[in-house]
């Protein structure tokens, strides 16, 4: 599984840093991003998952190729 936050629809609400800081890290505007390159290790995606579910913006998306 693989995660990524569109930085044109985070607003900074901070639900999914809160959820599951090991994925995601906080700028100094309080604007969210993956960690590395957004690989999200097995026993962290139910954590991803429900970060995606709880994000106001729908800003966190999984990536399908
Ligand atoms: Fe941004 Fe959504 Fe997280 S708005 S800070 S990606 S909960």
């Amino acid at each position: 599984m693989k995660i990524w936050v569109d930085p044109d629809k985070c607003t900074g609400h901070a639900r999914c840093y809160g959820l599951a800081p090991d994925l995601f890290s906080v700028d100094d505007y309080g604007l969210s991003s993956v960690v590395g390159d957004g690989t999200v290790p097995p026993e962290l995606e139910d954590k991803a998952r429900l970060s995606i579910a709880n994000c106001p913006e729908y800003a966190i998306v999984e990536i399908t190729d």
